[in-house]
């Protein structure tokens, strides 16, 4: 049976960092409140304007190639999942196959939110499945400064901006994506959202005035739905493969915030040692949250290792996905394109 196995991970995340106590200085909020309402310390920011997503993107994209000792030709397809991308349209999955020269690929972007890097993760996976794409990058990116209202106490301190990509290939011994159960609902739509920019509110001095551009989000009540949303996808793709906790190497989870997924872990009755937590360090990077876990802990996973990727995020969108990690290690990037230059 072929399955698509992640075979390398990049990430590319800013140098400036957004500590709590820079925040305290712009907004009126304390590390205190922070940490213990988030468990966020610090985020990293992409303060240069002429850069964006794309620019993150292709970095993550970089470094999987590095990694997996492959040049840009030989990946067939792009998927960009995002909130921010550069533009509307053309998608930033065509500045990224510019960017890396991607010559044979071909690709789109994918809108999810939180759950983008799952949504788009699952997708590349079934192009690999059909046998008819044998390299799919995914990647997630957000550029979250651009949309964040950092006069807004109740979301500027939960975002920050990074990427992540994987490349999917075919496995077919056993490991990579085994089962997902992915949802949408958009009857909640509007408690979470960025309502300016797009056809229904166009860009206009109105929804400027309004500080339509930036994302809006009703906390609490996303919270109540997130806490069972990914706790109930993350059970049900167990129940469905017959796991228990002790099965389980790691939960990778969407770092929105601590308190869900210590919640997520203690329905999964898994302990937070086989949690990847990173949210301390970069606050929510929307898509990009589940790759930069995986990119973290790569050196500590082996081949066969179970994972269960979850995410919850706006639409509303949720998911988890149940996978076999395909390799040991963290591999050590290469260049092939220096390489075969060299090699002349
Ligand atoms: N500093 C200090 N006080 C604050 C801050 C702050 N930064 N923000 C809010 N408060 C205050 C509120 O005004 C409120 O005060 P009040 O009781 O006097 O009215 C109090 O703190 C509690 O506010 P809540 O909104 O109830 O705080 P909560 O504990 O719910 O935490 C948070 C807020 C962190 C936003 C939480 O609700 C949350 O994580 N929500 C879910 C986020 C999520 O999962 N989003 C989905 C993914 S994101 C995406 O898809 C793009």
């Amino acid at each position: 049976m072929t399955r698509a196995a992640i075979t390398a991970v990049g990430h590319y995340l800013p140098e400036d960092r957004l500590t709590n106590s820079d925040l305290e200085r712009m907004v009126d909020t304390n590390d205190e409140w922070i940490l213990t309402r988030t468990g966020i310390r610090e985020r990293r920011i992409l303060w240069d304007k002429d850069k964006a997503t794309s620019f993150m993107a292709t970095e993550a994209a970089r470094e999987v190639l590095a990694k997996r000792g492959i040049g840009p030709e030989e990946i067939e397809v792009i998927i960009v999942a995002t909130v921010t991308p550069d533009m509307l349209f053309p998608a930033t999955a065509c500045l990224v196959q510019a960017n890396l020269e991607a010559r044979n690929a071909w690709g789109f972007d994918l809108s999810a939110a939180c759950s983008g890097f799952l949504f788009a993760l699952n997708t590349g996976a079934g192009l690999v499945e059909s046998g008819r794409y044998g390299k799919v990058l995914v990647i997630g990116a957000d550029k979250m400064s651009s949309i964040v209202d950092y006069t807004d106490r109740t979301t500027c301190v939960i975002f920050g901006d990074g990427a992540g990509a994987v490349l999917l290939e075919a496995d077919t011994q056993g490991c990579g994506l085994i089962d997902s159960a992915l949802n949408s609902d958009g009857s909640s739509w509007d408690a979470l959202c960025m309502r300016g920019g797009g056809s229904l509110h166009p860009p206009s001095h109105e929804t400027i005035d309004q500080r339509m551009h930036y994302l809006y989000q009703e906390g609490r009540t996303v919270f109540k739905v997130a806490v069972e949303g990914m706790a109930d996808v993350a059970v049900k793709v167990m129940a469905r493969n017959g796991l228990t906790g002790d099965d389980i190497r790691f939960l990778v989870p969407h770092q929105a915030n601590q308190r869900i997924i210590d919640a997520t872990a203690r329905r999964m009755g898994i302990t937070l040692d086989k949690v990847m937590l990173n949210i301390h360090r970069y606050g929510n990077t929307t898509a990009a949250t589940i790759p930069l876990c995986l990119y973290d802990w790569e050196r500590d996973l082996l081949r066969g290792d179970n994972l269960v990727l979850a995410a919850f995020g706006g639409g509303f969108t949720w998911g988890a996905t149940y996978m076999k990690w395909a390799y040991d290690g963290a591999p050590v990037a290469v260049d092939a394109e220096a390489e075969m230059v060299a090699e002349g």
